[in-house]
């Protein structure tokens, strides 16, 4: 089969032409980055639970009405999109301090904030993902105003959906990172949640033991980042039983 053609190679993914207009292959890759690439290592098993770990947390959003990229997994590693325009700004909600919030304003980690913090980010490597406001995103005509309040309706959504959905399984939402793409419907412009949602772009602290589930594991060399994921992924009931938790009397 001839091999399809790449639109676009990022950190932890690679985007294909997909079989229909307005449609792309997103592959997830085993490489996991940190510190805007200053820490890199291949990860074997990770683009398989987060395509799976995506697939779930993006139908789900659908399914209650949050329009999102995802169309349907397509094997283990690969999932259809919907093509659009990413906005280039990384919009991030915080339910708890930790990482660069705990840092820049001297913020314990763990502290619950007083409501849910949204920030956004514009989205450069080169210039390391600096934070930015309002006031920069309308000057330099990255989205609209009414983009803004489409987005921060959007972002409060994933994080009321998320929160409640990682509750369920003991685990607490500290915070996400999500993308938003834009796409035309005739001449109607829709936003859509894009990119992914995964172990990779939340932060995810076990209700109980604070244990961390996401990719704070790799970032802080706390142990494997597999075994952590697998374990989101295990909650979620999105893996097969093992053979030893079927019982006896199913195996013939
Ligand atoms: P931060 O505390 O480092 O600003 O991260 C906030 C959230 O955003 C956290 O859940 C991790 C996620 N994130 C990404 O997904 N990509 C990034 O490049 C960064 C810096 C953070
Ligand atoms: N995704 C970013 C990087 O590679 C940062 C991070 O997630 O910490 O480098």
């Amino acid at each position: 089969m001839a091999r399809r053609a790449k639109i676009y190679e990022g950190k932890a993914k690679i985007l294909y032409e997909g079989p229909e207009p307005g449609t792309v292959v997103q592959y997830f890759k085993d490489d996991a980055t940190a510190f805007n690439a200053e820490k890199k290592e291949v990860i074997e098993g990770k683009g398989v639970l987060n395509n799976r770990l995506s697939e779930f947390f993006m139908s789900g959003l659908n399914n209650i009405g949050v329009p999102t990229h995802f169309i349907k997994r397509l094997n283990m590693r690969e999932q259809l999109v919907r093509n659009c325009e990413i906005i280039p700004l990384e919009v991030v909600v915080r339910n708890y301090a930790a990482g660069s919030i705990s840092k820049r304003l001297g913020i314990e980690e763990g502290t619950q904030l007083p409501r849910p913090v949204v920030e956004y980010y514009y989205k450069d490597d080169s210039l390391g993902d600096p934070i930015v406001s309002e006031e920069h995103i309308a000057a330099f005509n990255w989205a609209s105003s009414q983009d803004m309040d489409d987005i921060l309706g959007l972002a409060l959504r994933v994080n009321d959906f998320l929160s409640g959905v990682m509750f369920s399984v003991g685990i607490k939402l500290v915070d996400f990172k999500i993308e938003i793409g834009r796409f035309f419907e005739g001449e109607y412009q829709r936003l859509l949640i894009a990119d992914e949602i995964s172990p990779d772009s939340c932060r995810l602290w076990d209700i109980k033991s604070g244990e961390k589930l996401d990719k704070d594991v790799f970032r802080r060399d706390l142990g494997s980042l597999t075994d952590a994921y697998t374990e989101v992924a295990n909650r979620l009931g999105l893996l097969p039983k093992t053979n030893s938790q079927i019982k006896p009397t199913l195996v013939r």
